[in-house]
């Protein structure tokens, strides 16, 4: 039912999710339906993107009128349409926002272009009713790691990001080697529960002096060297105890960066997004260091950290009450920046 709410359809698709989500009022969650493709791509090692087009392009029909039967409206009932349009596969992006133009101009409904990691941010506008710019921001994904001050919907300056993978990037990469399969992230936050995290004391790469960016790329290869070394010298690996150092030396260096920044631009609120926000240890230990610091944390549930409509609906609400719908020239923007 309508109820004088104001209703808006998202879809995202810039992955391996095909979502699309009805939403009342910007942050009132009535149909979230998320259909994952990891299954088809676990046998691959990783996302394959004409694979992913394809399965957008199957199920994008259905998981529409899931969200719709799921919030018990119909289209005529919509009043904006949002759409991923980057940054992330040209043609996952494509199946969305193509979808998203065909419904506007049919129904006559204005349509606007969210930035996949504004939606990420925008999770916690749904966990937190109560929450508003201005804050700083943790986004740690896939595809991105970034410091982010927020100073209003919508706007945001980047402070620092990384110089070479992106943490989900290297939690993916190291899980391969360690035969956990894809994606990663989830199957080293598990494992990692059972093993000693001050086992082999991997570097902490910090970078210059007040730095905010990120570098990974040395700590994955030093995992995958120490890994080699030992199967060379025959002795078996204990992966739980390889996970967990991997992972603390990771989070210790995000969780301190994070904070820092917060103190530093005097920002009493850190809101932590993207799909590695889901990781139980990175939740904890920022916890424990925005506590002392007396900055109040925010933290999406899990299925909001992933991508996910929902998230991608809010960020079209904001930015359409601020600066009007898009037009229907609207393109996919791989590159995308924040
Ligand atoms: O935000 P997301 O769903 O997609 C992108 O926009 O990139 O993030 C996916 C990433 C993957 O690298 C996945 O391994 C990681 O998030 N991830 C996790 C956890 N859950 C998902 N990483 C660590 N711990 C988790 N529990
Ligand atoms: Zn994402």
């Amino acid at each position: 039912m309508k109820e004088n709410k104001f209703l808006t359809l998202a879809i995202e698709s810039s992955c391996d999710e095909t979502s699309v989500a009805v939403l009342a009022d910007g942050r009132q969650v009535l149909s979230n339906i998320i259909s994952s493709q990891i299954d088809i791509h676990t046998a691959f090692g990783g996302v394959v993107p004409e694979i992913a087009s394809r399965h957008h392009l199957q199920n994008m029909n259905t998981v529409i009128n899931q969200a719709l039967t799921e919030a018990g409206v119909t289209l005529d009932d919509i009043d904006l349409i949002g759409v991923t349009y980057g940054p992330g596969l040209v043609g996952a992006l494509l199946m969305g926002v193509a979808t998203a133009k065909a419904i506007a101009f049919a129904k006559d409904i204005p349509l606007v272009g969210v930035n996949h990691m504004h939606g990420h941010i925008s999770a916690n506008f749904i966990q937190y009713p109560e929450l508003e710019p201005p804050f700083m921001s943790l986004i740690v994904s896939g595809g991105h790691t970034n410091i982010v001050e927020m100073s209003d919907y919508g706007e945001c300056r980047v402070l620092g990001g990384t110089r070479d993978d992106a943490v989900g990037e290297a939690y993916d990469k190291v899980a391969r080697v360690l035969g956990l399969g894809y994606p990663g992230g989830p199957k080293i936050d598990k494992i990692a529960k059972a093993g000693d995290p001050q086992a082999i004391q991997f570097k902490r790469v910090f970078l210059e002096k007040g730095s905010k960016d990120f570098s990974f790329s040395g700590l994955k290869t030093a995992v995958l060297n120490y890994i080699n070394t030992e199967r060379q010298a025959g002795r078996e690996i204990n992966v739980a105890d390889v996970a967990a150092s991997f992972q603390a030396a990771v989070i210790e260096v995000i969780v301190k960066k994070a904070v820092d920044a917060a103190v530093e631009m005097k920002k009493d609120k850190l809101v932590l997004a993207g799909g590695v926000a889901a990781n139980s240890r990175l939740r904890a230990d920022l916890d424990k260091a925005c506590r002392e610091k007396g900055i109040k944390l925010y933290v999406p549930s899990p299925v909001l950290c992933t991508d996910n409509g929902a998230m991608i609906g809010c960020a079209a609400y904001y930015k359409y009450m601020k600066y009007g719908p898009d037009s229907l020239e609207l393109d996919a923007f791989p590159g995308l920046e924040i």
